[in-house]
């Protein structure tokens, strides 16, 4: 049995993330694939629980490393319980954003040291990377103003406008950095246009 593949997909807020999962993982059992979708912060009991603490807006002001150091955690059992397993026995993961999303939010959103984010991915990660990633991308006031009409803003979320550039510019810094796997898709187009993106891509990665 070959190992699987992993895909993450990435993005800012509002970016249509979901809607695009779902479309993603039609596609893929289209064409026979196996496969699971999970999600980060979460997909296991454990780092579910990690992800309402991070999300949490009541909560006391978390510090940076907290913040690092839950989001890893969640991760570790992420791999060792859900994403390893799945790959090992040739099912595809196909995940809401994973490690680039560390390097946009708390590298690129909070300052944080890239050098300090690599040596966790290291430890927690061994080798394992995602063989490829869909980062939507959308000017920013695009996908707030969508995330804003959806819900109760979560600690993210209530973020400022330049922390959302800065995730912006560190999301795409890492696509320039990783062009073979990161393949950025125009989020600000019509769904149809977005799918039919997501088709190429995809489509060039199966051949
Ligand atoms: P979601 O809104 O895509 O479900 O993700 C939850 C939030 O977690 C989102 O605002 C981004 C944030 N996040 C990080 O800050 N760092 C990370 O490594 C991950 C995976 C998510």
């Amino acid at each position: 049995m070959p190992r699987g593949k992993f895909i993450t997909l990435e993005g800012g807020e509002g970016v249509g993330k979901t809607t695009n999962l779902v479309f993603i993982e039609n596609y893929l059992k289209l064409h026979c694939i196996p496969v699971i979708v999970t999600r980060e912060p979460g997909g296991t009991l454990l780092a579910e629980k990690l992800r309402q603490l991070l999300l949490d807006k009541e909560s006391e002001a978390i510090s940076e490393h907290a913040e690092l150091l839950l989001i890893f955690a969640a991760r570790a059992q992420h791999i060792q319980h859900v994403i390893e397993p799945a790959l090992a026995s040739g099912t595809w993961v196909l995940c809401d954003r994973f490690t680039d999303a560390t390097f946009a939010y708390q590298g690129g959103g909070r300052n944080m040291k890239n050098s300090t984010i690599k040596w966790l991915e290291n430890l927690v990660q061994g080798s394992l990377r995602p063989d490829l990633t869909l980062l939507l991308d959308a000017p920013i006031e695009i996908g707030l103003e969508r995330a804003k009409s959806r819900s109760n803003l979560d600690r993210f979320e209530s973020e400022k406008i330049q922390f959302f550039e800065q995730v912006r510019r560190a999301y795409l810094l890492q696509a320039e950095l990783n062009p073979n796997r990161i393949k950025v898709i125009k989020a600000n187009q019509s769904l149809i246009d977005v799918e039919n993106e997501i088709i190429n891509v995809i489509g060039n990665f199966l051949r």
